[in-house]
């Protein structure tokens, strides 16, 4: 008898158990146990009708990734999945939590699906860089017609029990997945209800098959935002053979491209990005059993940009909040926003009619921090400046109750110095959420000198409860994200006074994956701001500081490195900052030289690795694949390539080394030789990956 999967049976009905923590992933064990029971229970005389279901928090949540890239172990998932298609008797998936990935496909290879209120249903395979490869391309259009199956498969998200259920994905709500399965099966049972086999009913798919633009017209609009992607287009190309070829023949495509993906690069990244996530919730360095404290609300200081957004955040996942402002008119304005906001998201139907209503009633906005009594953590994004914040810490340790969380969203300040203000140090800690913030993922956890293990786990729990993506990070200039940020920024100023053009060099930078380059994200930022801190500071850039002399300020005022025309944000290239790059120049003496797009690709890239060395060094960041979260989830690098430092390892440490040695000669700049720790790892041969391998063998 299998370890994970178990029959049992109850009068006619065989209850298929499968209990394999933590998420029932389709490990060997697993596939081999349903294939067990399953043709045990067909030999049952006295069982006539047989329910799979799950022990534990969830159903099925898919392959078991870890798997992935070795040798495979029998049985195949579909050759289980064939006997059960094949099985005399009814089967029925009885579906709790997530039915994701080869976990719906084991579901529609049963009979029926019926599943509880609060279960998700879905095929992720894309995020991971893969398609289905369990017949769930050619079954799932079956179950519920292709333009679903496609926003399904191709865009990746899950679909809740509700949908699934309009959709004929389930046959029935109901309220224990045990009891309500096995009722059900006594129900087919009873009525002598035929069984279906998806693979034999191509009724849902027949307007496609006679109208192609059904399905063309769906992955249009999926794939809009694929720019980069494999999987989604193969994803979609497996979908298509549903409704083009026979069901075994669309299941011999879809196999080919699966295990095409299996072993692509971006598979093997996106994967990579998936355990690098859940590796971020693991915190070096407390005890283990720490546990967070309760958090039941919160209150946020400031509702300007980031406040609106981190008071967003917490309404969206139910968390009331306390909006303290210094006057009405800042707190109207505020509030105003995140209504105006939520109004939008609405009216697109990204959330029900009702919900902004409910969101603006979890927020309590008042006048004075003396209102922060009852929160049990305090988020501050009052301005950024530390006389600002050290006042707003001297007086949360007046008004905040004992054992409140006090976080500042501070970018670049030094926390160990905010919680000098206050005489709980252990309770102070960063949370630095990304802008617009209740939309960005990323938030660092910035940990302190004296933050408590349990402030920081705290920290790192309420971030995952409002769907955000946690890094610990340690205290210094920028944290993670920014420090590395800044080491581009340098580079792609230091390049227009070579002879690059803003427009070129965002363009390598955006051809990379990227979202935008650091031209169009000063615009987008605002380049004001820079300009007069430098003037504060007494530093010049020159061509930036020609720029605003001239009211170039970004795209507020519709000119900054590029032009914007009638109020869009798309930046368009402007023969003016050409001339103005070539006057500046002209009158420092420069003489401009062709750069390649090689140049400035490794001029973008490597200094932000070499400054991600140091800060493993001294370390800010635990792992590198903590820095890699940071990049992912906080500045939009494309998933398909890991991360920086991941990034890093597939090009080759000794040549990123190497070539940061010579610009560090040719521009005269000692910050660009490699760092330490990345030197002695290329002079070793090895990569940032065996840092990780080394530290969990500790
Ligand atoms: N395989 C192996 N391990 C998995 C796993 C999987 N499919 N899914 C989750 N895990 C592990 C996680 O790594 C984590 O391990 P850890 O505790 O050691 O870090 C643990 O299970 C718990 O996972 P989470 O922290 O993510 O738990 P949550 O409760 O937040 O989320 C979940 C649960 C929604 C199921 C989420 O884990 C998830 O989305 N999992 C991946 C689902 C997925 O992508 N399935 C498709 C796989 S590919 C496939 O099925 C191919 C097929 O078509 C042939
Ligand atoms: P903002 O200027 O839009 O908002 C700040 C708000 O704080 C204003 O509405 C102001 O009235 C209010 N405020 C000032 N003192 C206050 C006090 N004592 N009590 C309550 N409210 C007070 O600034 P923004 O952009 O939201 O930045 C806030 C913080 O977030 C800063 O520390 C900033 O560095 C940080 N941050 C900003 C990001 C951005 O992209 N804007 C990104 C990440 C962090």
């Amino acid at each position: 008898m299998s370890e994970v999967v178990k029959l049992e049976r109850q009068d006619e009905v065989g209850i298929v158990m499968v209990d394999s923590p933590p998420v029932n992933a389709l490990s060997a064990a697993v596939r081999g146990g349903i294939l067990e029971c399953v043709k045990q229970a067909v030999a049952d005389p006295a069982i006539k009708a047989i329910v799979l279901t799950c022990a534990g928090r969830t159903f099925i949540a898919g392959a078991d990734i870890t798997e992935f890239g070795k040798p495979p172990k029998p049985p195949g998932l579909n050759e289980v999945l064939v006997e059960m298609e094949n099985s005399p008797k009814p089967i029925v998936a009885a579906i709790h939590g997530t039915a994701l990935g080869g976990g719906l496909e084991v579901a529609l290879a049963c009979h029926f699906r019926v599943a509880t209120k609060e279960a998700k249903l879905g095929l992720p395979e894309v995020k991971l860089g893969l398609l289905p490869g369990a017949g769930g391309t050619q079954r799932l259009p079956r179950a519920v017609g292709p333009e679903l199956a496609v926003k399904m498969i191709v865009g990746g998200d899950p679909i809740g029990a509700a949908e699934a259920l309009k959709n004929g994905l389930i046959e029935e709500i109901v309220e224990d997945r045990v009891a309500g399965g096995a009722a059900f099966a006594r129900k087919v049972l009873a009525e002598k209800r035929a069984l279906r086999r998806l693979r034999d009913d191509d009724s849902k798919i027949a307007a496609a098959k006679a109208d192609r633009s059904i399905f063309t017209n769906a992955v249009a609009a999926m794939t809009k935002k694929s720019r980069g992607l494999e999987a989604p287009f193969a994803a979609a190309d497996a979908v298509g053979a549903a409704i083009d070829l026979p069901f075994d023949e669309g299941l011999k495509k879809e196999r080919e491209g699966f295990l095409k993906l299996l072993v692509s690069d971006q598979s093997k990244a996106q994967r990579y990005a998936f355990f690098a996530e859940r590796e971020a919730n693991k915190i070096a360095g407390v005890p283990d059993g720490t546990k967070p404290r309760p958090v039941n609300r919160v209150a946020v200081l400031g509702a300007g940009t980031m406040g609106g957004g981190i008071a967003m955040s917490f309404a969206n996942a139910g968390i009331p909040v306390t909006l303290i402002e210094t006057a009405e008119e800042q707190l109207k304005r505020g509030m105003g926003i995140m209504q105006k906001n939520w109004e939008a998201t609405a009216a697109r139907g990204g959330i029900p009619a009702d919900a902004p209503a409910k969101r603006m009633a979890l927020i309590n906005g008042v006048v004075g921090i003396e209102n922060v009594g009852d929160a049990d953590l305090v988020i501050e994004a009052v301005f950024e400046t530390m006389a600002v914040k050290k006042e707003v810490f001297a007086k949360l340790d007046q008004y905040a109750k004992p054992g409140a969380v006090l976080a500042s969203n501070t970018s670049y300040l030094n926390i160990d110095e905010i919680a000098k203000e206050t005489k709980r140090p252990q309770d102070v800690l960063g949370m630095h959420f990304f802008s617009p913030a209740n939309v960005m993922k990323l938030c660092e956890i910035v940990r302190a000198a004296k933050t408590a293990p349990d402030a920081l786990v705290t920290a790192v729990s309420i971030a995952r409860k409002i769907a955000k993506v946690p890094a610990v990070v340690g205290v210094c200039d920028g944290f993670v994200g920014n420090r590395m940020l800044a080491q581009r920024g340098k580079q792609a100023e230091k390049l227009l006074f070579e002879g690059a053009l803003p427009q070129q060099v965002d363009a390598v930078v955006t051809k990379f994956g990227m979202p935008m380059g650091p031209f169009a994200m000063g615009d987008l930022a605002g380049l004001d701001i820079g300009w007069r801190s430098r003037k504060d500071r007494g530093i010049k850039s020159e061509i930036a500081d020609a720029l605003c002399e001239a009211g170039r300020f970004g795209q507020k005022t519709g000119k900054g490195y590029y032009k914007y025309e009638g109020g869009s944000r798309a930046p368009l290239p402007d023969p003016e900052v050409e001339k103005l790059i070539d006057e500046t120049l002209l009158r420092l003496g420069r003489k401009k030289r062709v750069v390649s797009d090689d140049e400035i690709l490794e001029r973008m890239m490597y200094p932000m690795i070499n400054e991600g060395a140091r800060i493993l060094e001294e370390g800010i960041a635990a792992r590198p694949s903590d820095i890699d979260v940071v990049w992912l989830y906080g500045y939009g690098w494309p998933i398909y390539r890991g991360g920086p430092m991941y990034w890093a390892d597939t090009v080759g440490l000794k040549h990123i080394a190497d070539r940061l040695s010579v610009y560090a000669k040719e521009t005269n700049d000692p910050r660009l030789e490699p760092a330490p720790l990345l030197k002695k790892l290329a002079d070793e041969g090895k990569t940032f990956a065996s840092l990780a391998a080394a530290s969990k063998a500790a």
